[in-house]
């Protein structure tokens, strides 16, 4: 099946299966386990903004460091500048923090709550250039829809 395929059927499968759940980190977790069911990445997760840092949250995949200082690695980055990133080789990103040695690119997008960046995800692939704009367009639309399911972070 096609990327663009994939990604369809994941988001109607994600829509369905966080029907009738607004508890915003049971709904994370299963937002990664799907998508590493889906996609098998070499790592997919949640990183939460929590004070000063980001702090490893749900996630699927090998042991990942816990704590991302603010505008460090691409997860850091993503959340100072509020932008998608896109980076096809790890080890050309300056500061790019190697959880890893089997990662080669990765895509990090911000992730908002009620108009707030709450957190990032962050998908990791061993292929090198795996990600492109087509994973930043449907990850937005599917994030999307995972943060309208939930009612607040505490709740
Ligand atoms: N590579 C990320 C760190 C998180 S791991 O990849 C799971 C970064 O540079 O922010």
């Amino acid at each position: 099946m096609s990327k663009e395929n994939l990604y369809k059927q994941f988001i109607q499968q994600i829509e369905a299966l966080l029907k009738g759940e607004q508890d915003l980190f049971a709904n994370m977790a299963n937002f990664s386990a799907l998508y590493f069911e889906t996609f098998t990445p070499h790592w997919v997760g949640f990183y939460l903004v929590k004070n000063d840092q980001l702090v490893l949250g749900p996630f699927q995949g090998p042991v990942a460091c816990t704590r991302i200082a603010f505008g460090k690695g691409v997860c850091g980055v993503a959340w100072k500048e509020n932008t998608t990133q896109i980076v096809d080789n790890v080890n050309e990103f300056e500061g790019h923090i190697a959880c890893s040695p089997h990662s080669n690119s990765e895509i990090v997008l911000p992730f908002y709550h009620q108009d707030k960046i709450i957190a990032v995800f962050d998908v990791d692939a061993s292929q090198f250039a795996h990600f492109d704009t087509v994973d930043k367009v449907y990850l937005e639309k599917a994030l999307m829809i995972l943060s309208n399911a939930c009612l607040s972070v505490s709740g």
